[in-house]
């Protein structure tokens, strides 16, 4: 399969990066079509443990080829610490490529993002965002103010650049936040050398991905952040700034939709979500708190515990409409394990007494839905040893062979455990 997409399809953190760590193994280019550092992709492998934010989790093969997209908004001082993490521990980093094209995280985009939760968080409408600026570093790509990567590897376009957008900035922050204006000459300075640093990383990935294409390798685009946190096609407002669906990614990267063979979309064997927002399954009950502990349910960017809920297969069927699924891959089945009995949600009610199958554009709408649950039977049994569906208990392949009824796609990877080898492939 020389091009596949592998995307979220629920509010984040469903183990793309451990996803996309196994199958680069057999890729020879990972890329990173969007988002930025509000992602956080885990990768496990011997025991070790890799945290990557702007990296895509391609980079523990040293022959495979790690891009980001002109999608991607780019915070060169969060990336530069996490390319001296990853060679500090062995990694090599020579493989990997920037798109001249993708937007730079400023640090004022950080402090807009902190200032604007403050400001909606006193009527109580706060997203809950990872603060790390995205949102307003999308907001300036599609202003046509941003600074790109291309300006901040040419020492006389940038210091230009950052002048003129950070005076506005600083009249932005001080006149409508009341908050601290920042002294540019150091901001110039010190993102001056960022762009040094920078600068043999930078390369057309747009080319780079067709020339790998056109010499048929494999290649693998790494979705960040997910379907329901979509743009469009999430839960908006309570949404991220991009576009992490299949379709983004051809945008996000400067590839036709031709090129794309097959789409994975990732979910956990139950739902999670960090940050404020609607989530018709959540638990806030013993059981909740249950799967948060035994599912170690804290965020990779943030350390925030993440809400948890049982499955729901209506948003999962949306993620497999809106970016054309062919097969998912089903996360931590193993933390569900002793729990008791095991619900899935099929379907919403609403308070008339009718019944949704497709989720609900409004929020409005959506308040006034109940889940309706189907219940299954649990299982005790350890499965993180298990490596072939025949070997899970009846009761684990009951549930999932439910699972892809109800979400209408077949699920073609079963994880039981966060190491690269816990993944059963069906
Ligand atoms: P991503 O953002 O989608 O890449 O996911 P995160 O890395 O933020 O969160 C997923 C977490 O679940 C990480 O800690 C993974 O190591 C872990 N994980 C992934 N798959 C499995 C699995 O099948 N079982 C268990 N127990 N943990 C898993
Ligand atoms: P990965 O790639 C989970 C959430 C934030 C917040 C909303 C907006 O690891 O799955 P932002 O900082 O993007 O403006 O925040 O989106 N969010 C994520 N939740 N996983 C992510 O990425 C996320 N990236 C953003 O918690 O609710
Ligand atoms: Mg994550």
């Amino acid at each position: 399969m020389p091009a596949n997409i592998v995307i979220g399809t629920q509010w984040g953190d469903e183990g793309k990066g451990k996803v996309i760590d196994i199958l680069a193994s057999r890729a020879q280019v990972v890329v990173r079509s969007q988002g930025g550092n509000n992602a956080g992709h885990t990768v496990v492998s011997n025991g070790q443990t890799y945290k990557l934010h702007l990296i895509p989790s391609g980079i523990l093969y040293p022959e495979t080829m790690c891009l980001i997209g002109a999608g991607v908004v780019l915070d060169p001082k969060d990336f530069i610490s996490e390319l001296d993490e990853m060679e500090r521990r062995g990694i090599s980093t020579k493989n990997l490529r920037i798109d001249p094209r993708a937007h730079v995280v400023m640090p004022w985009h950080i402090r807009l993002d902190g200032l604007s939760e403050k400001f909606r968080s006193g009527k109580g409408n706060e997203i809950g965002t990872t603060n790390r600026g995205i949102g307003p570093a999308y907001m300036d790509k599609y202003e046509r103010c941003g600074i790109r990567v291309c300006d901040l590897v040419n020492p006389v376009v940038f210091p230009q650049k950052a002048r003129a957008t950070g005076n506005l900035k600083n009249k932005i922050i001080t006149a409508v936040y009341g908050g601290e204006p920042f002294d540019l000459d150091m901001v110039i300075q010190e993102y001056a050398l960022y762009g040094e640093r920078l600068k043999p990383y930078v390369a057309d990935v747009s080319v780079l991905t067709y020339e790998a294409y056109k010499e048929n390798k494999t290649i693998l685009f790494e979705g960040a952040q997910a379907t329901l946190l979509d743009i469009d096609f999430g839960t908006y407002p309570f949404v991220t700034s991009s576009h992490p669906l299949s379709g983004g990614v051809t945008v996000g990267t400067g590839v036709g939709p031709r090129m794309i063979d097959n789409i994975i979309g990732v979910a956990k064997a139950y739902t999670t979500r960090v940050g404020k927002g609607p989530f018709p399954t959540e638990l806030n009950d013993e059981i909740g708190e249950t799967i948060r502990n035994k599912g170690g349910e804290f965020g990779t960017t943030t350390g925030r515990p993440r809400r948890t809920g049982w499955f729901d297969a209506v948003i999962v069927r949306h993620s497999v409409r809106v970016n054309g699924l062919d097969g998912l891959a089903i996360n931590k089945l193993d933390t569900l394990s002793g729990i008791g009995d095991l619900k899935i949600c099929t379907g919403y009610r609403k308070s008339n007494g009718s019944e949704l199958r497709n989720f609900p554009p409004s929020l409005e709408e959506l308040a006034d839905c109940d889940p309706i649950y189907e219940t299954f039977p649990g299982f005790d049994e350890d499965i993180s040893a298990c490596r072939k569906f025949e070997d899970l208990p009846e009761n684990c392949q009951n549930y999932i062979r439910r699972l892809e009824e109800l979400c209408e796609c077949k699920v073609c990877m079963v994880g039981v455990g966060p190491d690269r080898d816990q993944m059963i492939e069906r």
